[in-house]
């Protein structure tokens, strides 16, 4: 049965009149419904180019995924030197197909390196809004300045999206997504109370669902111009699939490995329809590559990392369905000390250390979902404890990176991270169990557009047991933004003021800076 639609169209449209400037395009139709509701968006930049994206739809949340649309159809696309499309650089056609949901990827290339451009698409006697992006500098060009808004955990039912409006309005070279664009779950009857706005969706479980949601999410007007003001590198976390999943496990104990990876296909197979990734397809045994090294000239590597497809299984997995992570005793779960428990997987973490000894930009970011700096909850008279969803989890995955830093000594390594719902800074440590070890890497966590924070005094009470973390907020929802020089980083945790208002304004909770040559940020 098709669930009932949270809007009318009429309301859709309306919400995009919202964002002027770079919806201003194509709304105007001859008969049938508009064909590009949900917006288009850049991501993957290159010296030559970068992937742009839309997908069509006229009836974007039609119960069978497929937007209203059956037939292919042909689409043409257009990039320009100039906003007001007088000089054509680039220009072709696709075919949108129903085997995709008619979303259109196409990459771009012979184009300069280091310089803006618009897109924009026609199909069906209309023409789509038109987005911004930027090719990345020549490889060994020395990029003045790189801004990157980075962000996180977008629950749709918890709030509204004014921080990606927010962060469009920062004018980002790059925006980083960190997992959690979308959730597959809804808040149930005894949370009703914190829902600010409803799905009207199911729990998506089928790639029907998983469509259905990356729609409802790219109809909201803050995102739709966020993704047409700047180009993105995507990774996910858990929740574009399923709460707490590690590999191939699901966090419901009873679902067969087998089972739960033909939920996890359509859901991989949705993120890449909705994302403006470059191709990928999943592979025979339901694997779907997303990790990706991104240069921006001399200046920063960006390392994105993916760290759920490949991982062990949780360890010691618990909770109500057997199968999530959960806080254990060192002495009562020897298994998440098992040296041969991976977080990346052994082919991830291979290319990672690759990369990293070849890595020769001024500062190496890795952009990855999880907290990485760990996290101790001493118990006096007991075993120290951990949560285990993060690397927490696997520490000898984490151990065996830090010990890649510090040998392969790439320079500057800073790590930005998501899922945990507040802002943190750390230090990475050498050896996550001794304070006094070396800093390896710099960690920014961003908080989330949306999503609830953990209890703030809760975790700020096991702050003292844990000096690698310099920095703890739960409190506000927002995003990141970095500003990057050659001589240091200025981060910035950007506050909104209020997730249930959808007008809500944004402050600096706190200002950060890197130095060139020196792990680990002080206040700024
Ligand atoms: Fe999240």
């Amino acid at each position: 049965m098709r669930p009932a639609a949270p809007f009318t169209r009429r309301s859709l449209v309306a919400g995009l009149v919202a964002a002027p400037a770079v919806l201003a395009f194509g709304r105007a139709r001859a008969g049938g419904a508009y064909a590009f509701p949900l917006g288009v968006a850049s991501g993957d930049p290159a010296p030559d180019g970068f992937v742009i994206w839309t997908r069509l739809a006229v009836d974007p949340f039609a119960a069978d995924g497929q937007g209203g649309l059956s037939a292919p159809v042909p689409v043409r696309w257009e990039i320009a030197a100039d906003e007001g499309f007088r000089r054509i650089v680039a220009a072709g056609e696709a075919t949108a197909v129903a085997e995709e949901a008619h979303a259109v990827h196409v990459e771009a290339a012979g184009l300069r390196p280091g310089r803006p451009y618009w897109y924009r698409f026609t199909a069906l006697g209309q023409q789509s809004p038109a987005g911004l992006s930027r090719t990345t500098p020549a490889p060994n060009a020395q990029a003045d300045r790189l801004r990157l808004a980075v962000a996180s955990c977008s629950h749709w039912e918890r709030g509204y999206f004014t921080a990606y409006g927010h962060m469009a309005d920062e004018g980002p070279d790059l925006t980083l997504f960190l997992g959690d664009y979308i959730y597959e779950y809804s808040l149930g009857p005894d949370r009703a109370d914190q829902k600010v706005r409803a799905y009207g969706l199911e729990e998506a479980t089928t790639l029907a669902g998983y469509r259905n949601r990356y729609a409802l999410h790219r109809t909201d007007a803050h995102l739709q111009r966020l993704h047409a003001a700047a180009p993105c590198l995507a990774v996910w976390d858990d929740h574009e699939v399923q709460d707490d999943y590690s590999g191939i496990w699901s966090k419901v104990a009873a679902t067969s490995p087998r089972d739960f990876l033909r939920r996890r296909a359509a859901a991989y197979q949705a993120f890449y329809e909705a994302m403006p990734i470059r191709r990928t397809r999943l592979s025979a045994a339901g694997e779907m590559p997303i990790y990706k090294q991104v240069r921006y000239g001399a200046l920063a590597e960006f390392f994105m990392l993916d760290g759920r497809q490949y991982r062990s299984r949780q360890p010691c997995p618990g909770g109500p369905e057997g199968g999530k992570g959960r806080i254990v005793a060192d002495g009562a779960c020897p298994d998440r000390l098992d040296p041969s428990r991976t977080f990346l997987g052994f082919d991830q973490e291979r290319w990672l250390y690759d990369g990293l000894a070849r890595a020769s930009a001024q500062w190496n970011i890795l952009g990855q979902d999880l907290v990485m700096a760990g996290l101790r909850f001493a118990r006096p008279g007991g075993d120290d404890t951990y949560w285990t969803d993060t690397w927490d989890g696997f520490p000898a995955a984490r151990d065996r990176l830090t010990r890649a830093l510090s040998q392969l000594k790439p320079r500057n390594p800073v790590v930005l991270s998501g899922d945990y719902h507040s802002f943190w800074t750390n230090d990475v440590k050498l050896d996550s169990r001794d304070p006094g070890s070396p800093t390896v890497a710099t960690e920014f966590v961003g908080t989330s557009i949306t999503s609830t924070g953990p209890s703030h005094e809760a975790l700020s009470a096991v702050m003292p047991d844990n000096p690698q973390v310099k920095f703890f907020d739960s409190r506000s929802r927002g995003y990141m933004t970095l500003d990057i020089t050659a001589a240091g980083i200025d981060a910035r945790y950007q506050a909104i003021s209020d997730v249930r208002d959808p007008k809500a304004s944004v402050a600096t909770l706190r200002r950060w800076a890197v130095e060139n040559g020196k792990a680990g940020a002080t206040p700024a």
